[in-house]
């Protein structure tokens, strides 16, 4: 570029000298003008004298006037020409011109006065004629020499500037060629790095869906795990444990019927509080084994086991509690009733750990589809983008439903309570049909199998 704009800057400043020099080879042919002019006045001049010579007639007199007048003018042009070249040559000449014209005005004189011009004058006439000349010639040959090197240098300036403007031309084209193929060379690079990008991509893609497989794999093996083991120990409580403290208890009652009256008074109140001891453990074993199995959901279906859900949760806290719930159990999968058991009672945990509610409606609806449960609070709400929230309650919920494909939507805000709505299509995941067998109904020491307070409920 900066080459460009070098060989740019030559070529104007040639093409100006070659500009310069033919304006000063017109400057130099005016003034060989002027000189001509000079020349030939003083030619008319000399002719008009001699026409005067030879015939007397006052018309050549008046002929050298007039002539003699536009030489002085002329000699000023001439003089204002030369003010500063050739200026020792110029006053030569104008003292030479001025000689022959006042020779020829003295000759017009002395015609005037009838005296005939001798050989004298005419030889006087000669001198100056040839004096002139030679110093006409000598300025003629000067000012040619002059616009010969006008000439030359114009001619060489614009053959500088006319190659200057060649060389500007390849240098141009090369550089738009270069130019083009910069950008065609930078085209080229950008699309490989976007085919670089987007195989990165592809194989990040692949990765983050294959580690979500993995993950997604593990958190509902785990969410299994959870519930089978739940299941196992709420079993192994109620048989073992059960067992152990309904026979202790049976034996507590055995030794109080056995007991001589005389030494029943003195143990009535440590068999007493020991029949107690016995009776509490036997509620908190069924409590811990609900929460662990929730022995309504399996022997009475999920409407009934949500019911008393609700119901326990009222009975906990200040709170109204709605429930639109259908009459009838649905046909269900286990796996899908547990899901929507265990959404609701997260839910619930959340709203009486965090919601400061006063209001809470619960829904569940059956369609064609599928079924649709949602549960709404009036509470404190919270904001759904704060990073705290990675938490495993919420997670879980998520899980639970993604795991059965279908649909959470969280609407919540900050002061403006939180709705949870979860819809599971018709024939969501598990394999076996939820069988509502009341028939099958382990019955436990202490009546029925309630639901009461979750130890380790989800949250
Ligand atoms: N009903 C609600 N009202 C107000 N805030 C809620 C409600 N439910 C959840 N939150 C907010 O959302 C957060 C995440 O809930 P989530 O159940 O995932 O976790 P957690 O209850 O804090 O912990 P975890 O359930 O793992 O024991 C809570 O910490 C709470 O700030
Ligand atoms: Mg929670």
């Amino acid at each position: 570029m900066a080459l460009l704009i070098g060989m740019l800057v030559a070529s104007y400043m040639q093409a100006s000298a070659g500009l310069d020099a033919l304006k000063q080879f017109g400057i130099s042919s005016l003034h060989a003008g002027h000189l001509d002019r000079l020349n030939l006045l003083l030619l008319d001049a000399q002719s008009a004298t001699r026409g005067y010579a030879l015939t007397e007639d006052p018309a050549y007199r008046t002929s050298f006037q007039a002539s003699a007048k536009k030489i002085q003018d002329t000699i000023l042009v001439i003089n204002q020409d030369h003010q500063t070249e050739q200026r020792p040559n110029t006053i030569e000449l104008i003292k030479k011109a001025q000689a022959l014209v006042t020779h020829l005005e003295r000759g017009n004189r002395m015609i005037e006065r009838g005296m005939a011009l001798d050989k004298a004058w005419i030889d006087r006439g000669t001198m100056a004629m040839d004096a002139y000349k030679m110093q006409h010639t000598t300025m003629r040959a000067e000012l040619l020499t002059d616009n010969l090197k006008n000439v030359r240098q114009s001619v060489s300036g614009f053959e500088n500037a006319r190659i200057s403007t060649v060389l500007l031309s390849i240098a141009s084209l090369m550089l738009l060629v270069l130019a083009i193929a910069q950008k065609q060379k930078k085209q080229e690079l950008r699309e490989e790095i976007n085919h670089m990008l987007e195989a990165e991509n592809e194989r990040l893609e692949r990765d983050v869906r294959h580690r979500t497989e993995e993950l997604t794999n593990l958190a509902t093996y785990l969410t299994e795990v959870r519930e089978a083991e739940k299941l196992h120990l709420a079993r192994e409580m109620h048989d073992e444990l059960g067992a152990l403290l309904t026979a202790a208890k049976l034996d507590a009652d055995w030794i109080e019927r056995k007991l001589p009256p005389e030494s029943r008074t003195l143990v009535a109140q440590r068999l007493a509080r020991l029949r107690q001891s016995l009776i509490g453990g036997i509620t908190l074993k069924r409590r811990i084994t609900n929460d662990l199995r929730p022995a309504l959901l399996y022997d009475l279906g999920l409407i009934n086991a949500l019911r008393a859900l609700i119901d326990e949760f009222r009975q906990g806290e200040e709170i109204e509690v709605k429930a639109d719930l259908p009459e009838t159990e649905p046909e269900l999968s286990e796996a899908v009733s547990l899901s929507l058991f265990r959404i609701v009672q997260e839910a619930f945990t959340n709203i009486r750990k965090y919601a400061r509610a006063h209001h809470v409606s619960v829904t569940l609806h059956v369609t064609s589809t599928g079924i649709e449960i949602s549960i709404e609070d009036d509470g404190v709400g919270f904001d759904l983008d704060s990073p705290k929230l990675a938490r495993h309650g919420l997670a879980g919920i998520k899980h639970r439903v993604f795991t059965h494909g279908g649909e959470l939507d969280i609407d919540t805000a900050p002061d403006a309570g939180v709705k949870i709505r979860v819809v599971l299509p018709a024939d969501a995941g598990g394999e076996t049909r939820h069988q509502h067998r009341a028939g099958d109904r382990r019955q436990e020491p202490g009546g029925a199998a309630g639901l009461n307070r979750a130890s380790d409920r989800p949250g």
